[in-house]
């Protein structure tokens, strides 16, 4: 989730907020369903398909699609076509885990999807859907589109702290020292159970992973551009720095959020909050202590004495501090997975550095977290490196006997040779599960965030799907 500069110039290029004028709605586009007030004309080649009550689609003439089969059109590369069964909307039980696997009512579950900044069945990350004021159609899109790669997870944002209410939407807002936690309709509401996201991930058959701080305050920032465009001024930022900010004063050190008893207080107060709202929800696969937790934040302030140590502890605190109010969902701690390899020259191995704080190994055997993740997006180019670090953590994740994920990594060049290379190596090794940053979809005023958006019909979304289907296999899961 560090990549919304260029997301957001290419939004506003793209002219975010303006209403489109467009008569004829693109391959995959939507084209009806509840709520949608865009074109129902599909362009010459494909017909609106009804694929639920929400969501209409364009899908090519050539393409058959039933009510329980999506057969996908090849996009320009491969030449077969790939058959996937239809999202379903049960979702019941809990998510939990049993050595390095996930289980589901006692039988293998496996986790794939992608970052829809909400969350997928183990390997979506879509960090837009959540907080970005779109409604339930348009999530009912994005989710559609990441179930119908076979994935049961994705990846999303349940904070949102600003320090001027309003605007698109928000969950927490900071006056002065008081935080107030948002519970409206632009708030928690457009999260929670009866509504939106928890809602729209279900009937869809998926599950969310929901991050619940973040230690960059980028996204916060991309919120602001994102008002510009629409012309809504308000003063955002967000994450662990908002929370030392106002508490503290601005600009004390960033990892001043691990260790200050008033900030973990405030911290657990939305974290309890949040959490105890969703204590019932089986659309919870589990909470995430933080987005990529480090000494250092987006400020590069930090107090100096910060170590592997200062945030093991913290994460064995606000762990079982979740575990203590909700027994039903998984904990994890969303960081990146850095390991503490003090004779590795490469600096992901170096996690002492004063910058990071982070020892993979020791974090995964604390007793309150469940699962292991990491993050590779650190050399778009070196799929040997990228090879090496998959293994590395698989390796890992067997001394461990926990699951670990790959959840957010993504290449910008040579996609369908490295994510090959890459799911290749999650099937052989065991590796639970990945989320692939991130998922993209067209949406009511176009394309979502398109960076490194991997949108359906495109040959890395049927590579997703194929790897899915792979991983599914290996794991005998029955879904
Ligand atoms: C984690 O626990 C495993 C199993 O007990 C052990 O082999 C491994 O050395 C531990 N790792 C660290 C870094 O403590």
């Amino acid at each position: 989730m560090k990549r919304s500069v260029l997301a957001l110039q290419v939004l506003l290029v793209s002219g975010f907020g303006v209403v489109s004028t467009q008569s004829t709605v693109s391959e995959w586009g939507q084209c009806g369903g509840i709520g949608f007030t865009g074109s129902t004309t599909c362009v010459v080649g494909t017909t609106c398909q009804v694929i639920n009550e929400w969501f209409f689609q364009c899908v090519p003439d050539s393409s058959s699609v039933g009510p329980t089969t999506t057969v996908l059109s090849t996009g320009t590369g491969s030449a077969t076509s790939t058959a996937i069964s239809s999202p379903t909307a049960t979702v019941t039980g809990f998510v939990k885990t049993s050595g390095i696997h996930f289980t589901l009512n006692g039988k293998p579950f496996t986790v794939v999807g992608q970052v829809l900044i909400t969350n997928s069945r183990n390997r979506a990350n879509a960090y837009w859907v959540g907080l970005m004021g779109y409604g339930v159609p348009d999530m009912m899109t994005a989710f559609h589109a990441i179930a119908a790669t076979g994935a049961s997870v994705c990846r999303t944002n349940g904070f949102n702290e600003v320090t001027a209410p309003g605007g698109v939407a928000y969950y927490q807002s900071w006056s002065g020292s008081t935080p107030t936690i948002n519970f409206g309709a632009n708030g928690l509401e457009n999260f929670a159970l009866a509504d939106n996201v928890v809602t729209a991930a279900k009937a869809n058959g998926i599950r969310l992973i929901v991050t619940l701080t973040n230690n960059w305050e980028d996204y916060g920032a991309f919120l602001v551009s994102i008002q510009l465009a629409l012309h809504l001024m308000n003063t955002l930022s967000g994450g662990m720095d908002v929370y030392v900010n106002q508490l503290l004063g601005q600009g004390q050190p960033h990892d001043f959020f691990y260790t200050n008893p008033t900030v973990i207080a405030a911290y657990k107060n939305y974290v309890k909050t949040f959490v105890t709202r969703y204590l019932n929800e089986p659309g919870i696969l589990a909470w995430e202590l933080a987005n990529e937790p480090r000494c250092l934040g987006t400020t590069g302030t930090g107090s100096g004495t910060c170590t592997i140590s200062t945030i093991s502890t913290w994460i064995e605190e606000m762990s079982s501090f979740i575990k203590s109010i909700d027994s039903n969902h998984l904990v994890a701690i969303g960081d990146e997975g850095f390991f503490n390899d003090p004779g590795n020259p490469t600096f992901v191995y170096q996690g002492f550095q004063p910058s990071l704080g982070i020892d993979f190994a020791a974090n995964l055997n604390i007793s309150t977290v469940d699962f292991g993740t990491f993050h590779d997006s650190y050399d778009n180019a070196d799929q040997t490196f990228g090879a090496q670090w998959i293994q590395d953590h698989a390796t890992t994740m067997i001394a461990s006997n926990k699951p670990v994920l790959m959840e957010e990594f993504s290449v910008a060049e040579n996609t369908i040779e490295q994510y090959t290379d890459w799911y290749s190596i999650i099937e052989s090794t065991g590796m639970a599960g990945d989320l692939i940053w991130q998922a993209g979809s067209i949406l009511s005023n176009g394309p979502s965030d398109p960076n490194l958006a991997v949108y359906p019909g495109s040959d890395v979304y049927i590579l997703n799907t194929q790897h899915a289907a792979a991983l599914r296999a290996r794991d005998g899961d029955p879904q």
